[in-house]
Formats: C-alpha cells, structure tokens, sequence
C-alpha cells in the first residue's frame, strides 16, 4: 500500500499544482515552495496581480521582483541581451538558487515588477513544484520571498500561513526548502565581470569558475555595513532591514572560541538579570557551553548548509518564545558562509560585539 499511498500523494500534489497554475494564470496571487524559499508568485505581466503581491507583504514598491521562469525558451521575450559569461552560468547553475539581472525587454513584463529598472532579476529555480506551477501558469512567475515585508523569509508553508494567511489566493506546499537562503544575485557586464549584489545559494567561489571575475558589490563589502562613504547597494532590496527577529539580537565575533563564548554567556547571564528572555544561536562546535531560555543550533561549522537551511526558522522560533534577547555566534565568510553572514547581520542590525 506504500506504493498506493504515493501515488495518491502524487495525484494531490498534480491537481495542487494545476489549481495553483490556473489561479496564476486568472491573475490570482499564489505561494510555492522553491529550492531557497517559499516565494509568493503573480503573473509577471499583469500589473494588478504585482501589486497584489506588494500589497500582501507590506513591501516598499521601489524594491523590484525577481521574474520566474521554467524553461530557457521564456527568457527571450524576457530579456533584450545575454552576454556570453550571463550564458555560461546560466548553463552552470541554473536550475537553481542563482538570479541573473538583464536588461529587461520593453513591455515584456509590468513596470511594478522592475521597481521603474530598465534591468530585470531572472532565475529558473531548482524545484519541480515550482518549475511544474510556472509551466502550468503559463507565464513568466514574478515571485519575492513569501513572508511579510520584514520577516524572515518561509522555510516552510506554515511560515507562509503565519505571515500572509487570508492576505493570498493560496499556498502549494512543497515540504521544506532545500538551502533555506535565497538565491544569488548577480549583475554581468559587457566585460564578463560579475558583480554578487546578493550572496546566496551560489557562492561566489561557484561563480569564480564561469566567470573572469567575481567580486561583492561595494555596498556589501564591510561587514559592519552603513557608513558615509559606502554607497547604496545596487539590489534595491539589500538596504531595507529584513529577517529582522522581534528580540534584540547581537552577534560576538573574534578569532578566539573561549572569548567569544564567554563573551556570549556573560551578555546572556546580564539579560536574564534584567528579566529579558534570553535565546542563543550558535555552532554545534561550542553549542554546549550556552545556558539561556533558547539555544538553537546551527550546526556545525564544518557544514554551513546546515546553517543555511536552518537560520530563518530559527529566527522564527525566537519569535514564537518570546525571547527579547538573542545572541549569535558567527562564521567565517567564505563559501555559503558569505551568505549566511549577510543574513545574520541583517537580522542582527548590523550589530556586532568584537572581543
Ligand atoms: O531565492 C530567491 O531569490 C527567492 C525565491 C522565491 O526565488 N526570491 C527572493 O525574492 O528572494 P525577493 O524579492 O525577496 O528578493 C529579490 C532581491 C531583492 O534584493 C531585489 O532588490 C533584487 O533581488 N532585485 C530584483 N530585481 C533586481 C534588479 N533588476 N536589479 C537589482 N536587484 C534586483
Ligand atoms: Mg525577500
């Protein structure tokens, strides 16, 4: 009956993805499951359906959407030009958690899904589900992460249901997401220079291989973020504050292990003096010297995907507990640990104890 069982599961899961598509196509705004995050789709073509996506999670207009695709035949009427080193990691990486900004071909998709850009963000996810809905929608997928403007990002349908239950038409639910971050954002130029405005599911190693040059957009650069002679990040999303727990959350950083977890313990240890709710975020590698309300786990330093996967409903789950006081250990920047230290500091603000 295994057997049975699965086929039936299947059988769902088609007419699940068929409704779904059927509402995409009639102008509907739906959620899905991607190998990244659960994003929320509209009909890149129609205005109305995009501003019903904005509309749903509270999102500023300037910040531009990333259009979904299921087959390389729909980016030509999407794009007016793709250079070779844009092709070749396209061909290397997609499918998958990479996004490739183009300059956009007139008319090929609402103004509202390019915030007013003449470039659009473009990427084939890794996902049947999500690569099945965009073929039964028939369209390009203009699709932001599915949470509320400000929220970590949906690792899982529920955490769609808890950001936007009765604000969408429906939510596919695919089981968790793979990499748990979302994708890579690059920009070519005419050069094959890759400029990373987004770290994500591709690291910047990946793309080194495929490309001339690889390097992280200025804005990104200094870790600490935000200062005078910094310019404004060229991913228009990159300067909001997002994944944003409701606590305060710090991060400990230095070269040391022993000093940083005693540095983590004794911000703990005052917090719970001051009645806070304490909550900690940390590597396998020194999880068991921590004593607060919450410890979470990241995993171990030695697989990063690990923490990758886990950081948004980690981030979540402080929020469910009520926790008013985080503390984060953090990791080295290289590889995905590029991404996740993007994240991290996002929802960190920014602030970082270094001892
Ligand atoms: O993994 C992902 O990329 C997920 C899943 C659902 O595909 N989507 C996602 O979308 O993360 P969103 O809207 O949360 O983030 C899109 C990012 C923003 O930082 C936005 O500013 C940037 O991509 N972006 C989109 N179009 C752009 C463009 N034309 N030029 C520069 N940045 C762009
Ligand atoms: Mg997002």
């Amino acid at each position: 009956s295994g057997k049975k069982e699965q086929e039936l599961e299947l059988q769902h899961a088609r007419e699940q993805i068929g409704e779904a598509g059927r509402l995409l196509a009639a102008g509907g705004v739906v959620a899905f499951p991607t190998e990244t995050v659960y994003g929320l789709g509209a009909d890149a073509r129609n205005t109305a359906s995009v501003e019903a996506v904005f509309a749903a999670k509270g999102r500023p207009s300037d910040n531009p959407l990333i259009v979904h695709i299921a087959d390389m035949g729909q980016l030509d009427g999407l794009v007016t030009e793709v250079n070779e080193t844009a092709r070749r990691l396209m061909k290397a990486f997609w499918p998958g958690p990479l996004t490739v900004v183009l300059p956009v071909a007139e008319g090929a998709v609402s103004p509202r899904v390019t915030a007013g850009l003449s470039t659009v963000g473009v990427r084939m996810p890794a996902h049947d589900v999500a690569l099945q809905l965009i073929a039964a929608a028939g369209c390009p997928v203009a699709a932001p992460s599915a949470n509320r403007s400000g929220r970590p990002s949906p690792t899982l349908a529920s955490h769609v249901g808890e950001d936007l239950d009765g604000r969408i038409d429906g939510i596919v639910d695919g089981g968790p997401t793979g990499v748990g971050l979302e994708s890579t954002v690059v920009e070519v130029g005419r050069d094959g220079a890759v400029t990373v405005l987004r770290p994500g599911g591709i690291t910047a190693e990946q793309l080194a291989r495929f490309a001339a040059s690889v390097r992280l957009d200025a804005a990104l650069q200094r870790a600490g973020g935000g200062s005078a002679d910094i310019p404004a990040p060229r991913a228009p999303g990159m300067k909001y504050t997002h994944y944003a727990p409701q606590g305060a959350m710090r991060i400990v950083s230095g070269p040391a292990p022993e000093a940083v977890a005693a540095r983590i313990q004794a911000e703990l240890d005052a917090a719970a003096q001051r009645g806070e709710t304490t909550g900690v975020l940390a590597f396998d590698e020194h999880i068991a010297a921590y004593r607060a309300d919450l410890v979470l786990s990241l995993g171990s330093l030695a697989a990063l995907e690990t923490a990758a996967h886990r950081l948004y409903a980690a981030l979540r789950r402080f929020d469910d507990r009520g926790v008013t006081y985080i503390m984060a250990e953090s990791c080295p920047e290289d590889g995905l640990g590029s991404a996740v230290m993007n994240r991290l500091l996002k929802a960190a603000g920014h602030q970082v104890i270094y001892v």
